[in-house]
């Protein structure tokens, strides 16, 4: 029977969907020059669908975890200078509609967020999860992830959540 999974770029024909998928899935706002960059070459994308939809999404950037990303608009805006190697692949956005969620969605945008990383070159995903997304964490966590013993404070300070500080997430590839 065939897969009723699939994954596809980000063209400007979804990019629309792209942002439904992240406004309705997750508390915190992208601005608008963060949805028009994801169509560069550069950017590393994918959305899953489920039977033809699009349900779920993944952003992706190469970091270098030297730099510190204190807060959300950092860790979203800072672009790597082309002189520093990166040594990691950060988790910018990912998301799966409620709805569409336990089917294995999410774990196959994983795979697809190592193989980038692999193709890169780097042996580290890494990712901010807000202190109180408990389903997120333990996913992460059950999926490979390990957490720093330290919580960012404030992280989410701009974005107005009530308790704003995140957990710093890992994974060696
Ligand atoms: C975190 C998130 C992306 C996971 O996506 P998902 O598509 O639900 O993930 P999966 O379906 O791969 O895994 C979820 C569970 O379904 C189970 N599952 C996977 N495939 C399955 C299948 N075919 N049938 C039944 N269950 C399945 C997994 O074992 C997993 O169970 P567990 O949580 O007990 O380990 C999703 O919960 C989400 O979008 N959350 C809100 C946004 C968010 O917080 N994002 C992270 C920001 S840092």
């Amino acid at each position: 029977m065939r897969d009723p999974i699939s994954l596809d770029d980000l063209t400007s024909n979804n990019l629309g969907t792209f942002k439904k998928i992240n406004t309705s899935s997750l508390p915190v706002k992208y601005p608008e020059s963060w949805y028009k960059d994801s169509l560069n070459k550069d950017q590393i994308i994918s959305l899953g669908y489920y039977r033809e939809l699009p349900v779920a999404g993944i952003k992706l950037k190469t970091i270098s975890t030297q730099h510190n990303i204190n807060c959300f608009e950092t860790g979203i805006q800072q672009q790597l200078n082309s002189k520093i190697l990166p040594n990691a692949v950060y988790i910018e956005s990912f998301a799966v509609l409620k709805p569409y969620r336990h089917l294995g969605i999410g774990s196959k945008l994983l795979d697809f967020a190592i193989e980038k990383t692999k193709q890169h070159f780097v042996h580290e995903i890494t990712a901010h999860v807000h202190v109180d997304n408990h389903e997120a964490l333990d996913w992460y966590l059950k999926h490979g992830f390990q957490k720093d013993e330290n919580v960012l404070k404030d992280y989410f300070k701009q974005q107005g959540l009530p308790n704003p500080d995140a957990y710093i997430i890992r994974m060696k590839v």
